[in-house]
């Protein structure tokens, strides 16, 4: 039999690529997408991405309780990914009110809209969080207690102290720690906070429900596909763009921000799983590469499989309130209870992005 399945957001980056994945798998599906494609992600002038003949296009906004309530009603959903969301850490304090309306309410309307359509249809909703829920996550001390990172002020990054503050009594030298869902939640950005209530909102309704939520806590997803126009989000698309228009990066902090870099295919397929594994309502599961990588080296492998020489850099020291200093998944849930594994390699990850960016900026498209 078919299974309903119903993507918010499906027309981005992970999305698109979860619906190829979805239309292509078995079970076979029938599949709905809901996405409002914004022009900040998809251009003036959007295309649609290139969908199975199959594939049931709804353009809607994820704010709007009507379209959503319509679209669930059309799709009847069996499984629910909840993709769609304002994306960009720095934008979202210019945009406060924007990020609540799309990722708290528009959350807030796809659960309504669950819970109205007649009979227990809707048995998972699968989100798409994010590791910024940790904010400067975890860190052990010499002593080898774990504490929680403290938000780095202003006045101290701007004398280029960059280490994480740790509450009184811990020991340094203390070492990060990677990130699973017993670790403390402490975001430090407004996008953090959105996205740590969509997994409240959530875990709070599906309570008792008939459906169950799993949490997806996302490290930085990078590869083909992810909007080259889109200067908020998406740190290596931003460092492929600047760099094929022959610009130099300027690399913020000591060069030393630690990032978990893990390529779409391989979250596609954690989403994949997840839709199909029965687990407890609430289930939060970390995905990343469990590696971390200073940006500066991740930019410089970048420019490596650009064709770039390796000096179109300066390590500037500016800094971004909210940027958090290291990040890194601990993906020992992820292997027990969904028998997922990142298989693609930074060397193969990377390159794949290269090509594809050359080849779009080239041809002038998603510019
Ligand atoms: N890419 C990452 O590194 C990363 C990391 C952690 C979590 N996530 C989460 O994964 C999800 C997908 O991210 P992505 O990288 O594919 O981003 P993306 O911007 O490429 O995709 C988001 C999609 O949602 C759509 N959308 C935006 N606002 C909408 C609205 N109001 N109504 C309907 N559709 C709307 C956009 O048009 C876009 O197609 C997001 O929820 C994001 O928070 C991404």
């Amino acid at each position: 039999m078919l299974r309903n399945i119903l993507i918010t957001g499906g027309a981005g980056f992970i999305g698109s690529r979860l619906v190829s994945a979805l239309s292509q798998g078995e079970p076979e599906s029938n599949i709905w997408v809901l996405d409002n494609l914004h022009p900040q992600v998809h251009g003036l002038n959007p295309e649609l991405p290139h969908f199975a003949s199959t594939v049931n296009f709804i353009k809607g906004d994820i704010a709007d309780k009507l379209i959503v309530k319509s679209a669930v009603e059309l799709a009847q959903p069996e499984l629910i990914y909840h993709l769609a969301a304002e994306t960009g850490t720095g934008q979202s304090y210019d945009e406060v009110s924007r990020y609540c309306e799309v990722n708290v309410s528009g959350t807030a309307n796809l659960i309504e809209a669950v819970r109205t359509i007649s009979g227990a249809v809707t048995k998972k909703i699968v989100l798409a969080a994010s590791r910024a829920v940790y904010g400067e996550g975890g860190y052990r001390d010499s002593m080898g207690r774990v504490y929680t990172g403290l938000p780095r002020q202003a006045q101290m990054m701007s004398l280029r102290n960059f280490e994480v503050p740790l509450a009184a009594g811990a020991k340094f030298p203390a070492e990060a720690i990677a990130s699973n869902a017993q670790l403390s939640v402490a975001p430090s950005s407004v996008y953090a906070s959105t996205k740590l209530m969509q997994e409240y909102l959530l875990n709070q309704t599906g309570e008792g429900a008939g459906w169950s939520s799993t949490i997806l806590r996302f490290q930085n997803v990078y590869g083909p596909g992810q909007s080259l126009r889109n200067p908020y989000t998406g740190v290596l698309s931003i460092f492929s763009r600047q760099l094929l228009e022959g610009k130099k990066l300027e690399i913020y902090e000591d060069g030393r921000i630690a990032r978990d870099f893990v390529y779409v295919d391989d979250v596609v397929d954690a989403l994949v799983k997840a839709g199909l594994q029965t687990l407890p309502h609430g289930t939060t599961i970390d995905i990343g590469t469990g590696q971390a990588i200073s940006i500066l080296d991740v930019a410089r492998l970048l420019m490596k499989y650009l064709g770039v020489s390796d000096d179109h850099y300066s390590v500037t020291g500016a800094f971004r309130v909210g940027d958090i200093r290291h990040a890194c998944a601990d993906i020992d849930a992820a292997r027990d209870l969904l028998g997922w594994a990142p298989r693609v390699s930074a060397e193969t990850g990377l390159s794949l992005l290269a090509n594809w960016a050359r080849t779009e900026f080239d041809s002038g498209s998603g510019l």
